[in-house]
């Protein structure tokens, strides 16, 4: 199935991005939408950040290094499990937390990131 992308232009003109979330954990889950503005080479990180920051302050995701470099950002987007830190967004996307039995919130998942490749 091709993937449906969509550009929204707000009421200033700009672009942006809807970008769907999967809140809660292991147990009890939901999608929440957002509708985050663009910016040239803006992270999927960064987009959360964004939201946190701007849309909705209990979002829970982790990030530290922004290198690529620590896997604390890792999460799956449109089912692929990416480097939060060093994947831009260039369409809508439904982000989801990389490992679906170990969520402890949103997108914090307890499990060490060394297995993440088992679920590829
Ligand atoms: S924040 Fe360290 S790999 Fe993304």
């Amino acid at each position: 199935m091709e993937k449906k992308e969509t550009l929204v232009l707000n009421k200033s003109n700009s672009v942006s991005y809807k970008v769907r979330i999967r809140r809660g954990n292991s147990e009890t889950s939901w999608y929440d939408d957002f509708e985050v503005p663009s910016e040239a080479g803006q992270s999927i990180l960064g987009v959360l950040q964004y939201i946190y920051e701007n849309l909705d302050a209990s979002l829970a995701f982790s990030g530290s290094c922004r290198l690529g470099l620590c896997s604390s950002c890792l999460v799956r987007v449109n089912g692929k499990v990416v480097h939060a830190c060093t994947t831009l967004i260039k369409s809508d996307i439904v982000v989801e937390p990389y490992k679906q039995s170990c969520v402890a919130r949103d997108l914090i998942v307890t499990q060490n990131t060394d297995t993440y490749r088992d679920e590829k």
